[in-house]
């Protein structure tokens, strides 16, 4: 039986170190043709194979320089999308396992913004009035109506140059999927929370009166991410009284309330630099993925650091999760035997106005 035949449930019987050594084996065996990307929420078994790792921004960065035939993307469906947006046609960018989507993302879609995009134009002059803003967690089309309504993509490490720019096209912002980087965006740059309204699109017109939306500056889609709704202030409080030395770091998709109460926050890549680079003797409550916040825990304690997860709770990407050894394995052993699966591709349609939303997004951070 060829080695590519073998089936997940087989793979998954073997031991650890044997999948391992076999994804070593056919990451020589693939050389320079391929390249593994992991984002920071993957888990160690996975992690450890990736040639670079980092955070949405740091990836795509990475993916669009990369010359690599193939791009194994360890990470979520739209990073992938991504990567397949910004490579060359001939290259081809695979996930290990398609099911591995965002949550928040999927809050998000391209019927839902349109009609949103319809509705603002009831009240207020959407083409003159409105830059469309996408977190980079969303779908590929989400990106190509940014690129084609005069817009632009983000992510948590430069919503904010974003947001400056999206001003300076002009005077509101329509962001989405993620009401809280959002949020936290806005208010960072001084703009009162009065003056972001939330559209929830499952009512009309978003729930708001068009008094509401000719007000507003910043209008938030109703979208959030499940992992970093499981921070709440309360946990802060307790952990300060505990340890009143201690440092706060959160992810900007947490709540207002969390960030407000955390001394520092930033993008995965920016959480995993500034403990870093900490004095020795620190201690810091994160608020973020419990992957990442475990292997800060491992990296750093032999530095007399002590790194503590926010959430009383296990809160993790279940489907960051859904990446595991056998599914990379499986991918990689195909690809050896010259079989490709689970490749991502965007439709030439989409990919060419997501990319100048990508690209709009890499001019200005
Ligand atoms: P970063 O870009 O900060 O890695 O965030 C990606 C993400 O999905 C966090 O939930
Ligand atoms: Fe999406 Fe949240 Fe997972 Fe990030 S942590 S990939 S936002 S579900």
């Amino acid at each position: 039986m060829a080695v590519a035949a073998q089936a997940i449930a087989e793979l998954t019987a073997l031991p650890d170190d044997a999948i391992a050594e076999r994804i070593r084996a056919a990451k020589r065996a693939l050389g320079d043709r391929l390249v593994v990307l992991a984002h920071h929420y993957q888990r160690n078994e996975v992690y450890r194979h990736a040639d670079f790792t980092g955070d949405s921004l740091k990836l795509s960065r990475q993916a669009a320089g990369t010359e690599a035939e193939y791009i194994m993307f360890c990470g979520v469906h739209f990073m992938a999308e991504v990567a397949d947006i910004l490579t060359r046609p001939d290259q081809i960018v695979m996930i290990p396992d398609l099911a591995a989507g965002c949550s928040m993302a999927d809050m998000a879609n391209l019927a839902n913004v349109a009609r949103a995009w319809r509705e603002l134009g009831e009240v207020i002059d959407v083409e003159a009035d409105v830059t469309p803003a996408t977190y980079i967690n969303s779908a590929a089309d989400l990106k190509a109506f940014c690129g084609s309504h005069g817009g632009i993509v983000c992510t948590s490490t430069n919503a904010r140059k974003v947001f400056d720019w999206s001003f300076a096209q002009r005077p509101k912002v329509l962001f989405f999927p993620d009401q809280h980087l959002g949020r936290n965006t806005g208010y960072r740059m001084g703009i009162p929370l009065e003056q972001m309204v939330v559209w929830d699109y499952t009512q009309p017109r978003g729930g708001l009166t068009p008094e509401q939306i000719r007000d507003a500056r910043v209008i938030l889609w109703k979208g959030h991410c499940s992992v970093h709704q499981m921070f709440h202030p309360e946990q802060i409080d307790e952990f300060l009284a505990k340890y009143p030395d201690a440092q706060v770091i959160s992810h900007p998709e947490a709540s207002f309330e969390v960030c407000e109460k955390s001394h520092y926050v930033g993008s995965t890549e920016y959480i995993i630099n500034t403990i870093a680079n900490s004095a020795p003797g620190t201690r810091w409550l994160v608020g973020t993925e419990l992957n990442l916040v475990n292997r800060l825990h491992e990296q750093f304690k032999g530095e007399g650091k002590a790194v503590h997860f926010m959430a009383t709770t296990i809160s993790m990407c279940s489907t960051m999760f859904r990446i595991n050894p056998p599914q990379l394995l499986r991918a990689l052993e195909n690809l050896v035997d010259g079989n490709i699966v689970n490749q991502v591709r965007v439709a030439a349609h989409e990919a060419q106005p997501a990319r100048l939303a990508l690209e709009r997004m890499f001019a200005v951070s």
